[in-house]
């Protein structure tokens, strides 16, 4: 059985943990695959939007703790935990994770990485690494603290207690909270929204908005600029401006 499920609909992925009886815990297969599925998804030009979901009552027990013992033993953990994370701060499309569940460990750390984070009402988040005789990873001590801010950053991480959908989404770890009824159709139907939109424009914005947060106001600008004088006159630029300005036309007719 596969460690993964992939399902398309339209033009968004979803990528599915699918180890629900260890609660979606990575082990170096599941890391293999998940890495595998990023690359994949990254150059498959019929995939605009791709959604992270995880399988069962858990979205993600973060990393296998058999893992730990492994490093502890060998000094050197396996790769694919490793690529995940590059494929992830590479992927070039818009990345939504849905988080219903509890999210663990990685299955916080990695939020950051992604371009959207929505989070069914009964979700909660958790960082046990101090408990664990662990530290923060991941690049999260640089991305929490810009993301929710150092103080809540150290709650989370040195209190080691879970947190509310709500109160993470308060803190600015999530982007949204839905009930958990609606939850896959509420996040579906956002990806598809995105999806439909002009497919260059995004990938540029979504890499903006990326580097941005790791650049003066003045590199951002120019990024901007330079990205800007890309779009104007291009092919979806020109139709999508057409269609504002026929569908004036077609309305007076
Ligand atoms: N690594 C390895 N196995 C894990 C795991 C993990 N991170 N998380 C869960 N599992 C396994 C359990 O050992 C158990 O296996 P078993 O059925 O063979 O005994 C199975 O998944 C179910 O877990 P269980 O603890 O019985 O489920 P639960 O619903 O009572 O609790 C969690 C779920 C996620 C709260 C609990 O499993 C947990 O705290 N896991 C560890 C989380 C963790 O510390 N992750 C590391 C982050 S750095």
């Amino acid at each position: 059985m596969s460690l993964l499920l992939i399902e398309n609909r339209g033009a968004v992925r979803t990528v599915t943990l699918n180890r629900p009886d260890k609660k979606n815990a990575v082990n170096e297969p599941l890391a293999a695959e998940l890495a595998d599925a990023l690359a994949t998804a990254a150059v498959d030009r019929s995939v605009k939007v791709v959604v992270l979901a995880g399988k069962g009552s858990v979205f993600c027990a973060g990393a296998d703790v058999s893992v730990f013992l492994e490093i502890g033993r060998t000094g050197k953990g396996p790769e694919a935990f490793v690529q995940i994370h590059e494929h992830l701060r590479a992927f070039p499309k818009p990345l939504i994770a849905g988080v219903h569940g509890l999210a663990v460990g990685m299955g916080v750390t990695l939020l950051p990485h992604f371009d959207m984070v929505y989070a069914s009402e009964s979700a909660r988040f958790h960082l046990p690494f101090a408990q664990l005789g662990l530290v923060v990873e991941y690049g999260s001590s640089f991305t929490l603290p810009r993301l929710i801010g150092r103080q809540r950053a150290n709650e989370l991480a040195l209190r080691g207690k879970p947190i509310s959908a709500d109160t993470a989404a308060e803190w600015g770890l999530v982007t949204r909270v839905f009930p958990d009824a609606m939850f896959h159709e509420e996040v579906y139907g956002i990806a598809q929204d995105v999806a439909a939109l002009p497919t260059g424009a995004i990938q540029r914005s979504k890499s903006l908005l990326q580097s941005g947060e790791q650049s003066s106001l003045g590199q951002a600008i120019e990024r901007e600029n330079a990205a800007l004088e890309e779009c104007y006159g291009s092919e979806e630029n020109v139709k999508a401006v057409e269609a504002f300005l026929g569908r004036k036309g077609a309305s007076r007719s």
